[in-house]
């Protein structure tokens, strides 16, 4: 139980890592919002709402302009769509690598498009442009779980775990 928490906690460290590493890039600038929030849904499948307090503070911006930004554009999501979101990077280190084969072979198990959410809501498929750990390439994120060296045998595991 104390190991599941924990393993909990150290994706959560992960992801936001990530979204820690665009917000250095720009600088902690508001100008920099836009793709900070990007990456955000990229990373998490939609805009979680801590995650947007903890950007708040970063940026100094207050909550309600972030909201008011991610509200304007139909692109951003409040709620998660799926119960399980599958996210894989196309950047181009992860497209190299072949993560475009990685989509389209999830795209067909489970029959929606890139950007979709399965009929009965139980997996999103995402896209992303690049998820910053370029190194892991090619990379994904199961639920909040970075994956690194991905490949249709992993996602396909991930994907059969959640039908289970
Ligand atoms: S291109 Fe995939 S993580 Fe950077």
């Amino acid at each position: 139980m104390v190991r599941e928490q924990k393993a909990d906690e150290n994706e959560v460290d992960d992801r936001w890592r990530l979204i820690e590493r665009t917000m250095r890039k720009h600088g902690y600038q508001p100008s920099g919002l836009i793709e900070i929030l990007h990456k955000l849904q990229e990373i998490y499948g939609y805009l979680e709402r801590e995650s947007l307090k903890k950007i708040a503070t970063s940026l100094k911006v207050p909550l309600s302009n972030i909201y008011g930004v991610a509200s304007f554009y139909h692109y951003f999501s409040l709620k998660p769509r799926g119960e399980h979101q599958c996210v894989v990077c196309l950047g181009t280190a992860c497209y190299i690598k072949g993560s475009q084969a990685i989509v389209s072979e999830l795209e067909k198990i489970l029959e929606i498009k890139a950007g979709k959410t399965t009929p009965d809501k139980k997996v999103s498929l995402l896209s992303a442009r690049c998820l910053g750990s370029c190194g892991l390439a090619p990379a994904g994120v199961f639920d909040g779980e970075v994956i690194a060296n991905l490949s249709n045998d992993k996602a396909k595991k991930k994907i059969k775990e959640w039908f289970e």
